[in-house]
């Protein structure tokens, strides 16, 4: 079974990556980059640029995503992305839930546009042949806006072209993150579309996970589940994790990570998303209530490093329900 990192963005950069490359020892197939929406005029953020840099990734297999509905926008970027970096896949998002995005068209809001999402399609799949490039295209489609049923008329424009890989978070773009996945439809997915897929949704545990048969030996993208416990993919692999010694090892990762984002930021934002990293963890730690509501209130570096001191008094339990879902 293949493993890939879900992009989350303002998670999974490369800090957070290469510390759960570690952790599962390579274990992970893919990772996905949080989206870069193309800016034409001004490039690449520089923190974009340090995401993609070779030497941020190097053992590593990435694949940029890209968040974006001008073909002419999407080309550009993905060739500056393929011939500068060297990156062979370049995945579009078609999932993004978020109302300034969906309201622009972009994100899951293309998906309500299937005629100009059709000729999107072929215009880069056309570009990029023209241009003689090698980059794979990929796809990160939701069912649809608002009824699951739409995805059927989506494979149909979807298997037009020649999609290295669509993974299918098997939510509406009104469910946003918090309905239950709608799991069952994969089932018909894999019958009707003939070509490669990936499932992503609401896995969170090795329990849940044995009971999701339609979606057995497909390539699973990861998202919120190993946020919440890194060694998820490891469990899923069939790897006996004790409790006692991944909290050693989950320390040596907490510090991989806070080390590693105070090299590119300040304090303040790095108490930032160390917490918004916390907000998912701290669900795998045992009656730890209290010192997750010190993480929460934490202002300054000492707050933040005695409320993590705190958190790690406690035991961890790996094989707890998950309480962000099922
Ligand atoms: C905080 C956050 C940020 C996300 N950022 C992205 C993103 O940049 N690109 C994308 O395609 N999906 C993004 N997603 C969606 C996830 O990749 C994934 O599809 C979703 O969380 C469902 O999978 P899960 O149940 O395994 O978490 C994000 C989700 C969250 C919660």
């Amino acid at each position: 079974m293949k493993i890939y990192l879900a992009p989350m963005e303002g998670i999974t950069g490369y800090v957070y990556r290469n510390a759960l490359h570690n952790l599962c020892n390579g274990k992970i197939d893919k990772y996905y980059t949080p989206f870069i929406a193309p800016r034409p005029k001004k490039g690449m953020h520089d923190r974009e640029r340090r995401d993609l840099l070779p030497e941020n990734n190097q053992d590593v297999s990435l694949v940029p995503q890209i968040l974006t509905n001008s073909a002419p926008d999407f080309t550009n970027l993905a060739t500056e992305i393929h011939e500068l970096y060297g990156y062979q896949e370049i995945n579009l998002n078609l999932g993004c839930p978020s109302k300034t995005v969906v309201s622009r068209g972009k994100g899951s809001g293309f998906l309500s546009n299937p005629k100009e999402l059709d000729h999107f399609l072929m215009q880069i799949f056309d570009q990029r042949d023209k241009k003689g490039q090698q980059y794979d295209i990929s796809l990160k489609t939701r069912l649809g806006v608002s009824d699951p049923d739409e995805i059927w008329n989506l494979l149909s424009i979807y298997e037009k072209y020649p999609v290295s890989e669509l993974t299918v978070h098997v939510r509406v773009q009104s469910d946003y993150y918090k309905k239950p996945a709608r799991m069952s439809y994969m089932s018909e997915i894999k019958n009707r579309y003939p070509g490669e897929l990936a499932y992503n949704g609401d896995i969170f545990t090795v329990e849940n996970y044995a009971k999701c048969t339609d979606v057995q030996e497909m390539p699973l993208m990861l998202g919120r589940g190993v946020i919440r416990n890194p060694f998820l993919p490891l469990m899923l692999k069939g790897v006996d994790v004790e409790n006692q010694e991944a909290k050693e090892r989950l320390k040596v990762f907490h510090k991989a990570i806070y080390e590693g984002y105070q090299a590119d930021m300040d304090i303040v934002p790095v108490i930032f998303h160390m917490k918004e990293l916390w907000a998912y963890i701290g669900d795998v730690f045992v009656e730890a209530d209290k010192a997750r509501k010190h993480l929460r209130k934490a202002k300054n570096r000492s707050e933040y490093e005695e409320a993590v001191r705190e958190m790690f008094h406690h035991d961890i339990d790996l094989k707890k329900n998950s309480a962000l879902g099922n």
